[in-house]
């Protein structure tokens, strides 16, 4: 069975509906009566046919409830709630009143107006329905008790029904993927803002000159269709092939383009843990399948000996959280099978070496693709540029909008990948390990405990004889965002800021640790 807008084509099946239940069931009218609404929420039986339907009618489309007066003119009205009569007793009535509540809440209406048949008032009321008692009317046999519903009480009650839901709105507004601690929500160049993984340090001269100097031509003139000159810089600097490398508006808009065109409903999903919170948020609303494997050192064996078991195998090497790196990955990969597409993602490489990427591996693979963001080591988060590095076989099928990225964008990441970007680049890096290194050192000092050996820009670290949330809260009242690390216990995640920064985050670690 499956619930879904039923179109004006198939309107004569809801008045043979209408027939059957308000004419000759409960003698409301004497002749067949049509459904006029414009909005109909069906459920079909596993024939197809119409089990049950709700109608819905907007204010524009006129309201019929009586007694409800232009207070209620903002209001929309359920109409004709009805389930023929060898589906009853299987909630489909309660799905399409939820169905109803849910379209309200979604077209943004706060109140649903409409008229309870007398005997299922107390029904009507474990929705919420107010009603009217003095009000009642009847057509033909029927009594209906007026009244109305507060859409914000909407309770939940999908999973209790075998239904699929194919309407175009989904069953319960989906939670948004939390990240950081609020740093991004202020506008403060005071403050520090360790709880999101931004650079610690600024883009290449050669990057902050265009901004400085160029810019204005990069505002009006169009954007490339197909970034080729960003490509080509790309497969210069990283030695892959330009046709083996897909740009898109930043790796999170690249998740979300590629992974509904290669997975599906049911699609089983190798993903290591803990992970980027993107990665199990997107992989469930797809409905994927996920099995989590910790990111331990025996995850090469486990994706060589149960990799081709899966549609698709997801990680971040080095893990973001953890910052843990998995040195030979190429040794499990080369047992998947070619069916199961392997997703890794590189946003922090560069903190493991220069030469450790699997882009040229990928760029060989039928089924290995690179993510790399440009947010994070080229210091161009605000730009929004990732790249993906893999054969034809994956990448030339996926479909995306032409101009997707922007010509300043475009113009910006080429200036970053520039051979002195690339020295500048190289140098920030090696002076940001240096920061982590000091803060793992001190961090210690004061009782935090770093987990693994961080080969990024971040750390995470347990919280020893104190608790995580409160130390995030007693830093972020001094201005200090760092967050509490997702997947471990009682753990925080800070990012290494400039060395400033840095110092005045570890004070301040250090006196609340040392009161
Ligand atoms: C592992 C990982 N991948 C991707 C991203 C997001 O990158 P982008 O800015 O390219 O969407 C992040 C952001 O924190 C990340 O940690």
């Amino acid at each position: 069975m499956k619930i879904e807008f039923v179109p004006s084509s198939r309107v004569d099946e809801l008045a043979r509906l209408r027939m059957a239940i308000l004419t000759k069931e409960m003698a409301q009218y004497t002749t067949a009566t049509k459904e006029t609404s414009p909005i109909r929420i069906g459920i079909y039986d596993s024939s197809d046919r119409i089990a049950g339907y709700v109608a819905i009618n907007r204010p524009e489309d006129g309201h019929k409830t009586p007694h409800i007066d232009d207070s209620w003119k903002d209001a929309c009205e359920i109409r004709g709630l009805m389930v023929s009569r060898n589906h009853r007793g299987q909630g489909l009535g309660s799905l399409l009143m939820y169905a109803a509540l849910r379209f309200a809440q979604v077209s943004g209406y706060t109140l649903m107006i409409g008229s309870a048949r007398d005997t299922l008032v107390t029904w009507y009321q474990t929705f919420g329905f107010i009603p009217y008692p003095d009000e009642s009317y009847t057509i033909g046999q029927q009594t209906y008790i007026p009244g109305y519903l507060r859409v914000q009480d909407i309770r939940p009650i999908i999973g209790q029904c075998p239904v699929s839901w194919c309407l175009p709105f989904p069953p319960a507004t989906p939670n948004a993927c939390v990240h950081g601690n609020g740093s991004t929500e202020v506008n403060d160049t005071d403050i520090i803002r360790a709880d999101v993984l931004d650079a610690p340090f600024l883009p290449s001269p050669d990057v902050r000159r265009i901004v400085h100097d160029a810019m204005d031509m990069q505002y009006i003139r169009t954007t490339p269709p197909d970034p080729i000159h960003l490509k080509n810089a790309l497969a210069e600097a990283r030695g892959v092939r330009v046709d083996h490398i897909l740009v898109g508006p930043g790796s999170s808009a690249l998740m979300y383009t590629v992974f509904p065109q290669w997975f599906s409903r049911g699609s089983k999903i190798l993903l290591v843990t803990p992970t980027y919170a993107e990665y199990p948020h997107l992989l469930n609303s797809i409905g994927c399948q996920v099995d989590e494997v910790p990111e331990t050192r025996d995850v090469v064996d486990i994706i060589a000996s149960r990799g081709s078991e899966y549609d698709g195998i997801v990680m971040v090497n080095p893990n973001s959280p953890s910052g843990s790196y998995i040195d030979d990955l190429e040794r499990g990969l080369k047992h998947v099978d070619i069916t199961t597409r392997v997703w890794i993602d590189e946003t922090y490489i560069e903190y493991v070496g220069q030469h450790t990427s699997l882009e040229k591996y990928a760029s060989r693979s039928p089924n290995v693709v690179v993510c790399k963001s440009m947010s994070k080591c080229y210091a161009l988060s605000g730009v929004r540029v990732a790249y993906l590095v893999g054969s034809g076989v994956q990448l030339e099928g996926i479909l995306h909008p032409p101009w997707w990225v922007s010509r300043v964008a475009q113009t910006l990441a080429i200036a970053a990948l520039t051979p002195q970007s690339r020295v500048y680049y190289a140098e920030q890096i090696i002076e940001t390990k240096k920061i982590v290194d000091y803060m793992i050192h001190m961090l210690r000092k004061c009782g935090l405990e770093t987990i693994g050996s961080p080969m990024a820009s971040y750390i995470t670290c347990m919280v020893h004889g104190n608790d995580a949330n409160s130390l995030v809260d007693a830093l972020k009242a001094q201005g200090i965002y760092i967050r509490v690390a997702r997947g471990y216990p009682n753990s925080v995640r800070i990012a290494s800021q400039p060395w400033r920064k840095t110092r005045r985050l570890l004070a301040a670690i250090h006196e609340y640790m040392n009161p």
